[in-house]
């Protein structure tokens, strides 16, 4: 077997301050253990891939670590640290609730909770997807949560808040994971790539950070799809090629023809996009988004509000001195209506044209109104 990792794994964070995009979670537990008032029981909230088994592990391994750092980060060579790192530490004990969710595996959960740990003072215990209990593990739950034993500390990881019960969420401190920003997945992309030996165009990085949603993993796991499929160096065409995704440059080349009233250049490109296999209704709200690009450059306070790389971002600005700010509100209400109108048309294809002959219409029907 060959001994390639996934860049998730292999670039998990081992350290608080490693954590990207959760910062005032990682102080909080930071302090939390500085000052010794740490809960014995946390929820951990949050879509998918954004940090929190991550977080809950570098918790376990912090506590337990016997020389922790000023910083109150585990040293990473005590005895302690060595049995995180190899996987061998008795003192952190992870359990899918997904599939151990009947009441016997909470029971051979409280069993084992009763018991202290033989190095180190603190044994966590992870529930990841802990909605997935049934209703009678939850019960059988909550005494050991209310009252646990002084080493025990618990963490329950979930994706789907509401549906844990409120007597559980009464009785843990609740940390709300963010979803990652755009540029900080792209910087941390970055990292990786030069750690990797990969040089990657940074427009590239942004587009596989928008793609991934606000979730690292995903993030991590595009990445390396994308390295296998273009070698070590990474281009924006491979991406957009790899992905899928419909190139910003339509975009603006559509723009261009909005301006020149350009109905037929307009409808052939479209045609062009719709061969490609794209979705209309993708397109309709792709169109919206590069308006809204466009809006946000009209002021430059805003211009930070875009989530794109940095030479994407200077044509944007660009292409925003094309446009009066009158036009680009009438072009999102067109769009906006198509939006709207979209699920229940008919002919879905035709809705998107009649759209695209209308944008090629404002800016004549602009100058009647203010001539
Ligand atoms: N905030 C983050 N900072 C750095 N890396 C991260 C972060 N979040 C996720 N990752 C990367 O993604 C991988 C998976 O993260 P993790 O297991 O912590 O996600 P999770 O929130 O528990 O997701 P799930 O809900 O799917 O269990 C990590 O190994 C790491 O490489
Ligand atoms: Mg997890
Ligand atoms: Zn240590």
């Amino acid at each position: 077997m060959s001994d390639f990792v996934v860049s998730a794994r292999k670039y998990r964070p081992q350290t608080f301050d490693t954590v990207v995009g959760q910062r005032t979670i990682t102080e909080t537990l930071k302090n939390a253990i500085k000052s010794g008032h740490l809960a014995q029981a946390f929820l951990f909230c949050g879509s998918r891939g954004v940090g929190k088994t991550t977080t809950a592990r570098i918790l376990a391994k912090t506590l337990n670590c016997f020389n922790r750092t000023e910083q109150i980060e585990a040293c990473d060579c005590c005895d302690s640290c060595m049995s995180f790192n190899t996987g061998a530490s008795l003192n952190i004990y992870e359990l899918d609730a997904a599939s151990n969710n009947s009441v016997d595996d909470i029971r051979s959960l409280i069993d084992q909770v009763r018991i202290a740990p033989q190095l180190g003072d603190h044994k966590v215990y992870i529930i990841d997807e802990v909605h997935m209990l049934s209703p009678s593990a939850f019960n059988a739950f909550l005494k050991t949560l209310e009252e646990p034993p002084k080493h025990a500390i618990f963490i329950l990881a979930t994706t789907e808040k509401h549906k844990i019960i409120p007597t559980i969420l009464s009785r843990c401190q609740i940390f709300d994971f963010q979803r990652i920003k755009v540029k900080d997945i792209a910087q941390h992309l970055g990292v990786i790539a030069t750690k990797e030996l990969v040089t990657a165009d940074p427009e590239a990085l942004f587009l596989i950070a928008q793609k991934a949603d606000g979730a690292l993993r995903d993030a991590l796991s595009i990445f390396d799809q994308i390295v296998t499929f273009s070698g070590n160096n990474i281009t924006y065409q491979d991406v957009v090629t790899n992905l899928n995704i419909l190139d910003y440059e339509y975009y603006f080349k559509f723009i261009s023809f909005y301006l020149q009233e350009d109905i037929p250049s307009s409808l052939l490109l479209f045609n062009e996009i719709v061969e490609k296999g794209f979705d209309n209704h993708n397109f309709l709200v792709g169109m919206s988004e590069h308006f809204r690009n466009l809006l946000l450059c009209k002021d430059e306070r805003s211009v930070p509000l875009l989530e794109v790389g940095d030479i994407v971002e200077q044509r944007f600005v660009a292409q925003s001195k094309e446009l009066k700010q009158a036009f680009i509100l009438r072009a999102l209400s067109v769009l906006n209506k198509a939006d709207v109108e979209f699920k229940s048309a008919k002919n879905q294809r035709l809705l998107v044209e009649v759209c695209l002959m209308q944008l090629c219409s404002l800016q004549s029907e602009g100058e009647k109104k203010n001539p």
